[in-house]
């Protein structure tokens, strides 16, 4: 495997699959996840765009017109900001295995990216509404799928082309991104352009977009047929999670510790993230120790004492609309949306 993969040094993260990086959570101390730490997913290698030849082409049955538009004329649209995370569909599978001796790897029809706690991230993202780009094109009433297209074409799987309903890509918050905290989108995340999806699990969220097809006929492939499906239904909105910023499992010496984690809803506020040391017999209320926002992350903390043996740590997070996560997260082939609650063992040394 060469380094050439990635834009950026995968030194500070866990390298997973032949084309992706997980990121260490307890390397994390803030809200917004720094884009050096920030987990990549990638099918192949980054596409390293040049900026001054790029184009995005709008185009489809739905449309009256296609549009070819430069960098510099969606730079100069109107933006829209979103603070956002981001979490890959297959994020934690290996608990699949780990927490439920359930068997995890898929090798059939696509490697699985054998993810831990760290295909997920969150950043603020900034760039034209996906529907004002549309209108570029003057978009037909009989739109009713959008699916913008990757320009990394020759991957060794199908294409990275994500079929949305009409209602998520003309949503106030679906945006093709220019910026990543604030700064031009880094090649790993998109550069120059990538569309922002909150709430719906990552792979929608798709880097270097080329191409938008919409169109009056529903659009279907690979990814929406077989990659990503549970019980038949394509997957698209993330569930309820949490976990503990510490490596998995985790070592530590004995005494009072400030333990913290990150709790997210794929669309609300958090209600309340809680903790047990005693396997979910009592629990108690962690702090929430960041802004709560509907499309974002939480960071949490709780003061823990930690006595020599083994441990096991768990947290249940629960959203305003009283969404939480279950004690065991149903098997499903693709090992997609783990979010159980984890039991997160812990040794503590003499
Ligand atoms: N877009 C393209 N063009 N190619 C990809 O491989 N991976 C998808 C999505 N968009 C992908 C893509 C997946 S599966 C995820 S989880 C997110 O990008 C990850 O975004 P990140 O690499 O910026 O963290």
């Amino acid at each position: 495997m060469s380094d050439t993969i990635w834009a950026k040094s995968p030194d500070a993260l866990h390298r997973r699959g032949q084309t992706s990086l997980e990121t260490p959570l307890e390397s994390l101390d803030g809200y917004l996840t720094p884009a050096d730490r920030f987990f990549v997913c990638n099918v192949t290698e980054t596409q390293r765009i040049d900026p001054a030849t790029y184009r995005l082409e709008i185009h489809g049955d739905a449309v009256a017109e296609p549009v070819t538009l430069t960098l510099e004329h969606l730079a100069a649209m109107p933006r829209h900001t979103v603070r956002s995370y981001l979490e890959c569909a297959g994020n934690q599978r290996k608990l699949f295995g780990a927490l439920q001796g359930q068997y995890v790897e898929r090798t059939e029809g696509g490697e699985d990216v054998p993810w831990v706690l760290g295909g997920v991230g969150m950043a603020e993202w900034s760039g034209p509404r996906l529907r004002d780009v549309l209108a570029l094109a003057g978009p037909c009433e009989t739109m009713r799928w959008v699916a913008p297209l990757g320009l990394d074409i020759d991957n060794p799987e199908c294409p990275i082309e994500i079929p949305m309903p009409v209602e998520k890509a003309l949503h106030e918050d679906t945006i093709l991104a220019l910026t990543m905290n604030g700064a031009p989108l880094p090649a790993d995340h998109g550069f120059p352009v990538r569309a922002i999806v909150p709430g719906w699990i990552g792979t929608y969220s798709v880097k270097w977009v080329g191409r938008i097809t919409a169109s009056a006929q529903e659009i279907r492939n690979y990814r929406t047929d077989e990659y990503y499906v549970i019980d038949g239904v394509t997957v698209t909105r993330q569930n309820v999670k949490s976990s503990l910023a510490l490596p998995f499992p985790a070592t530590m010496g004995p005494g009072p510790k400030r333990i913290h984690g990150y709790a997210r809803s794929p669309d609300r506020p958090m209600r309340s993230v809680e903790w047990s040391a005693n396997g979910g017999q009592s629990w108690q209320s962690a702090d929430i120790i960041s802004p709560n926002e509907p499309y974002g992350w939480v960071r949490f903390a709780f003061a823990w004492t930690a006595t020599p043996g083994e441990h096991s740590l768990m947290t249940r997070a629960t959203d305003e609309a009283g969404e939480t996560q279950p004690v065991t997260c149903p098997f499903n082939p693709g090992t997609l949306l783990f979010n159980a609650i984890i039991a997160h063992p812990v040794t503590v040394a003499a």
